[in-house]
């Protein structure tokens, strides 16, 4: 359906610029013209900036809706799995029986990693930060498979994004047991994606190891959450890597090292932190108030967001997974999982949060399940980033593959010194 153009009154001139309509959502105002009429829209931030047309995700955030592919999130997270989430990120449509059976057994028989990339962990000091190790193996990568840098090439695309999808998880358990001086776990083909997870983080080569089926579908569900949501700062700087076509390990690595960001992926590791320093539920009033100083540079982690200016959908799934885990593991009286429900709950109440519409956000509680599921802290990011390699590497393809698809390459406002003459250092 067209809808009417936009008319620009400026400098006495007119200027009409054509509106486009999506399926869902705000209509958008086509300013690709406008450049050439000396103009140039100004959203640092992107705060008003449609970056691209998807048919991948699609985010309400005043209904607080999260849909992938037209499924709403909370029937994914109850009725599917992480890797058929991934199926239908990719390709568009959820799987027949076959088609979910040869996926998963791709994914599983691409888990291992070449085996010199076992000597790259060894350059990293022992204590080095996941994060620091994934960025770097999964950039890596792309010297194992430099055939990937054909992204013109379907089949190519197509090995490179299976390689991603089932190595970052290697990568990360592997970066985690370095971290302990622990020999590397190998990852099993017969276990889920989850299970294979947890068994590579936490077996050794002394003992058996089987992983608790509830946690393990707890920690799926998590990675469902976690797969995918619209252009946010790291899926628009994989995009922005890949429209130069930068091969995809390259903008797979530079999305991480965004989603390392504590306001970004790294937020569910500070809220924890957050949590930890609150230390007592007589304490939250002080931290409320700090968060409500502009002063203060304090903010309540795990809360706010760029859309959502209602719930998080993810969020209310994490607190109930929080609560089946806690009840699996008989930790129903965490005293962190009691504060942080508190701290929601006096939070929603204050003048303050409710004005600016800042509620939970996916950060809140997943911090909570992932350290009640023996999961490090400093893996918390980590596992964003293993989850969010679905929501990358289809939103790399369906970039890669857009027809007329362009270099990203914005403009600025520039404020710098009008032109000026060199003055030899003698005369300055
Ligand atoms: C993720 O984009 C995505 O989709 C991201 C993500 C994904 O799945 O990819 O959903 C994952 O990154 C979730 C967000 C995790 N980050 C945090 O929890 C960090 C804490 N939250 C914020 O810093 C903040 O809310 C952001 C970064 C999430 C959003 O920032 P915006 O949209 O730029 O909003 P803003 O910083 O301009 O805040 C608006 C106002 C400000 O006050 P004013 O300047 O208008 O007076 O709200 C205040 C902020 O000071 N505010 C907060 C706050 N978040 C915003 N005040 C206290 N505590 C907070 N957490």
């Amino acid at each position: 359906m067209s809808t009417p153009n936009a008319i620009l009154q400026i400098d006495g001139q007119t200027i009409e610029l054509p509106t486009m309509q999506g399926s869902l959502g705000p209509d958008v105002i086509d300013t690709r013209t406008l450049g050439g009429q000396g103009y140039f829209t100004y959203d640092p931030g992107f705060l008003s900036t449609a970056s691209c047309s998807s048919n991948i995700t699609y985010i309400d955030g005043d209904e607080g809706l999260l849909y992938h592919r037209g499924y709403p999130i909370e029937q994914l997270a109850e009725q599917s799995d992480f890797l058929e989430t991934a199926y239908l990120l990719w390709h568009g449509e959820l799987p027949n029986g076959d088609q979910k059976r040869d996926f998963d057994n791709m994914v599983s028989h691409h888990s291992m990693l070449h085996d010199q990339m076992l000597s790259l962990f060894k350059g990293f000091r022992r204590d080095a930060h996941p994060m620091a190790v994934m960025v770097s193996i999964i950039g890596a990568m792309a010297a194992f498979y430099p055939e990937s840098a054909d992204v013109d090439d379907p089949h190519q695309r197509e090995i490179s994004m299976f390689r991603l999808l089932a190595k970052v998880p290697t990568v990360a358990a592997w970066s985690y047991k370095y971290n302990k001086g622990e020999p590397f776990i190998y990852p099993q083909n017969h276990m889920s994606y989850a299970e294979n997870f947890l068994h590579m983080l936490h077996a050794n080569p002394c003992e058996t190891y089987t992983p608790n089926p509830v946690l393990a579908r707890a920690l799926d569900r998590i990675f469902i959450l976690h797969a995918d949501h619209e252009q946010n700062a790291s899926t628009s700087t994989v995009r922005m890597a890949g429209s130069s076509y930068a091969n995809p390990f390259a903008c797979i690595a530079a999305g991480t090292a965004c989603l390392w960001g504590p306001l970004h992926g790294g937020a569910n590791e500070s809220a924890l932190a957050m949590l930890a320093e609150i230390g007592d539920v007589s304490r939250i009033g002080e931290f409320v108030d700090r968060a409500k100083d502009k002063t203060s540079g304090f903010r309540l982690m795990g809360f706010g967001h760029r859309v959502y200016k209602n719930m998080d959908p993810r969020a209310a799934i994490m607190r109930q997974t929080c609560h089946e885990v806690l009840d699996e593991l008989g930790l129903h009286d965490d005293p962190l999982f009691k504060m942080a429900l508190k701290l929601e709950q006096i939070a929603l109440e204050d003048e303050y949060f409710i004005e600016k519409k800042l509620y939970p956000n996916v950060d809140f509680y997943s911090g909570i399940v992932l350290r009640a599921l023996g999961i490090p802290t400093s893996m918390f990011t980590a596992i964003f980033a293993l989850a969010r390699t679905a929501g990358w590497i289809a939103q790399w393809n369906e970039m890669i593959v857009s027809p007329g698809h362009k270099i990203a390459r914005p403009r600025q406002l520039y404020t710098g010194s009008q032109r000026r003459e060199f003055a030899p250092v003698e005369q300055r």
